[in-house]
């Protein structure tokens, strides 16, 4: 059965914006599913309206066969910004994440159950911070921050992972380490995952199907062998460099670095 269900979902902002334009996909439990494309294509959009942070204009969004209505306790979410709480530990972090759970006020008085305090402690073994689960987030890295993001949308126990462009900031060796901990959790606890990026290089390590977005449509759909330079170009550019139209399912082959992903690799690389 698919997790994920969007059937003709449109998004329109300010009458005119159109952020997702008749967007029909399902994808199926356990997908670790990247959305690239150019900047505003409607990646946030789409992540966000999965989250019930944005309302379509029209459509309709399932998760688990039920419509998607409000805040879902079962989809986690991961951000460019890692809004942690500076002057907590790694471990406080993590565990706060379990507030969707308990409700606002047993968080805030602390009464947090012991399985709650396991929880948050697999979390960050998870992502490779064991270790460091007394440090405070203010000492620590970007791309461990990102880690302790990624353990604290973990101890909300969620069955989906929605992550915008969670290693926008990091460079390349930070950002790979983030997507390996993000695969290995998704993996580990079969998590369907969905991550927009900027970084085609480090989505093609990673993920097991792209959606590509452009202008609000999904115009690519496929595995990182039907994802050629061509592909990329109409993606990026909207169309390839010759002006050719492309086959759908074109050929496999090796695949070197296109303009799409050149620049993509750059503007992802300088955002802060
Ligand atoms: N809250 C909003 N109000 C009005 N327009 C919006 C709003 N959020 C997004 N948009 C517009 O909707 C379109 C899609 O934006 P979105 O943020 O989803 O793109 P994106 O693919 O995430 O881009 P980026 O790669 O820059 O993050 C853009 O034209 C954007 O300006
Ligand atoms: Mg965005």
């Amino acid at each position: 059965m698919p997790t994920i269900e969007f059937e003709n979902v449109s998004k329109i902002y300010d009458e005119d914006t159109v952020a997702l334009d008749d967007v029909s996909f399902t994808i199926d439990e356990g997908e670790f599913v990247i959305l690239l494309g150019p900047s505003g294509a409607g990646k946030s959009t789409m992540l966000r309206v999965l989250n019930g942070l944005t309302q379509p204009t029209e459509g309709s969004v399932r998760i688990g066969g039920k419509e998607l209505q409000g805040n879902r306790s079962e989809v986690g979410m991961v951000f460019q910004e890692h809004y942690l709480i500076e002057s907590k530990t790694a471990f406080g972090n993590a565990l706060s994440g379990a507030l969707s759970r308990n409700g606002l006020v047993r968080s805030a008085l602390g009464l947090h159950a012991d399985a709650d305090k396991m929880t948050a402690l697999e979390a960050l073994q998870t992502v490779g911070l064991l270790d460091e689960a007394g440090q405070r987030a203010e000492s620590m890295s970007g791309g461990q921050k990102q880690r302790v993001g990624i353990a604290r949308a973990l101890v909300q126990n969620p069955e989906i992972v929605l992550a915008d462009e969670p290693v926008a900031s990091l460079d390349p060796k930070a950002a790979r380490d983030v997507m390996r901990y993000l695969k290995k959790a998704a993996t580990e606890q079969d998590l369907t995952t969905i991550t927009s990026l900027h970084q085609v290089n480090i989505a093609r390590e990673f993920g097991d199907r792209f959606l590509g977005i452009r202008d609000g449509e999904v115009i690519f759909d496929g595995d990182a062998d039907d994802l050629t330079m061509d592909e990329m170009d109409r993606i990026y550019y909207g169309e390839t460099k010759s002006g050719e139209t492309i086959p759908t399912g074109a050929a496999s082959g090796e695949v070197g670095e296109t303009d799409a992903e050149a620049d993509a690799a750059t503007d992802g690389g300088g955002r802060a």
